[in-house]
């Protein structure tokens, strides 16, 4: 007997996760997954406790506790609002609802893998435009528009490459849809970024049927283990979205967690005062000590190392991994030269600068 999947499932190549682990260092600092050096606010792991009670019971099935929390704090409809097992699972429900077999699917180069992965395992077909210096294109993107695009992916701002596209560009793209097209932004790291040219997403889902903005509880709120996202739909996609999901998709105590860690505004701001003060200074020191780093709007920084033998990133990349500074690799993202590194604890951060002169040192 033969099992066959669904074409284009046997050409998904299985999503990398950051490492976690380095072998042999008596001291390790993770800092390949863009997690929260704080983790969650201690509100949020009281609420997560609180759970205890009704962990023999099934949750209310549309996460309405979650959604009327989000809905407040954003001043948002909360039927449009969809919860997920993280964005993950929602930037895969999109697919799953609205691309059909042959249909396209557009994102950038050295964005999110996860937006080929959902594609593919819809039989769908990516179409990944090219990102010149690293920067997502509006007008590349619109000249590879088709009447076939169903989906665009954007990842505001951008995993790896820590850029962002601005408000009045989103609006451009947007403006140049086809029928049936759906603009999803995903706006994971969007908390991070003070730029005023920069918009997360929110007014142009409100005043649009065709785009949606998801977001995530991984990230700033330190809450990866549980896997919480959302997204903001329009009506119609939120309908959609809601029947295709499984019926209880986000557990409670994520539910709990989340609802207490949206409240607890002062552990988000100390988490973004101490990325702003670390991301400057890892940036300016690592360029210090002599390697390309890119600007960085997000909670990690991406750096370039050259194609130059005993200097390469898998070089550097054993080299830190021996004094247990954890970075991630980027060649999933199709930057095998580069190196991603989350802003992390200042120990952490501290040790993988040292780290990295070392190396720079290294004869
Ligand atoms: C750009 C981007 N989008 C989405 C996600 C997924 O986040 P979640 O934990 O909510 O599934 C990540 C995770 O690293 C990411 O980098």
């Amino acid at each position: 007997m033969t099992l066959t999947p669904k074409s284009g499932v046997l050409d998904i190549e299985a999503y990398v996760p950051g490492r976690s682990q380095a072998a042999g260092a008596a001291k390790t600092f993770k800092l390949s997954s863009n997690e929260s050096p704080f983790g969650p606010s201690a509100e949020a792991i009281k609420a997560y406790r609180g759970a205890e009670a009704v962990l023999g019971i099934y949750p209310e099935g549309t996460a309405r506790i979650l959604r009327e929390a989000i809905a407040a704090h954003f001043g948002l409809a909360a039927d449009r609002i969809v919860c997920g097992n993280g964005s993950d699972e929602i930037l895969t429900l999109l697919a799953n609802c609205y691309l059909r077999q042959g249909e396209e699917a557009l994102f950038a180069a050295h964005s999110f893998s996860l937006y080929k992965i959902a594609t593919l395992a819809n039989s769908g077909i990516p179409v990944e435009i090219p990102a010149p210096e690293l920067r997502f294109d509006v007008d590349i993107a619109v000249a590879k528009l088709t009447p076939k695009t169903r989906l665009v992916y954007i990842a505001n701002p951008n995993n790896p490459t820590a850029n962002y596209v601005s408000a009045a560009e989103l609006r451009r793209l947007h403006q140049a849809l086809p029928d049936g097209c759906i603009l999803v932004i995903d706006a994971a790291y969007s908390e991070y970024v003070r730029r005023n040219d920069f918009e997360a997403g929110i007014e142009l889902v409100s005043g649009s049927q065709n785009v949606v903005m998801t977001r995530t509880f991984s990230k700033i709120y330190g809450l990866a283990g549980i896997r919480v996202g959302w997204a903001y739909c329009p009506k119609a996609v939120a309908d959609a979205l809601n029947r295709v999901r499984a019926p209880f998709n986000v557990n409670i105590a994520a539910q709990k967690a989340a609802v207490a860690a949206l409240a607890d505004r002062a552990h988000v701001e100390m988490s973004l005062r101490h990325n702003e003060i670390w991301r400057a200074r890892l940036i300016d020191e690592i360029r210090a000590a002599g390697y390309r780093v890119d600007d960085s709007v997000a909670n990690f920084v991406l750096i370039h190392f050259p194609d130059q033998p005993g200097r390469t990133s898998l070089d550097a990349d054993r080299f830190l991994m021996s004094r247990g500074i954890i970075m991630r690799g980027c060649g999933s993202y199709g930057l095998p030269q580069c190196l991603r590194l989350t802003v992390g604890s200042e120990t952490a951060n501290l040790a993988a600068i040292a780290a990295l002169r070392d190396f720079a040192a290294v004869k």
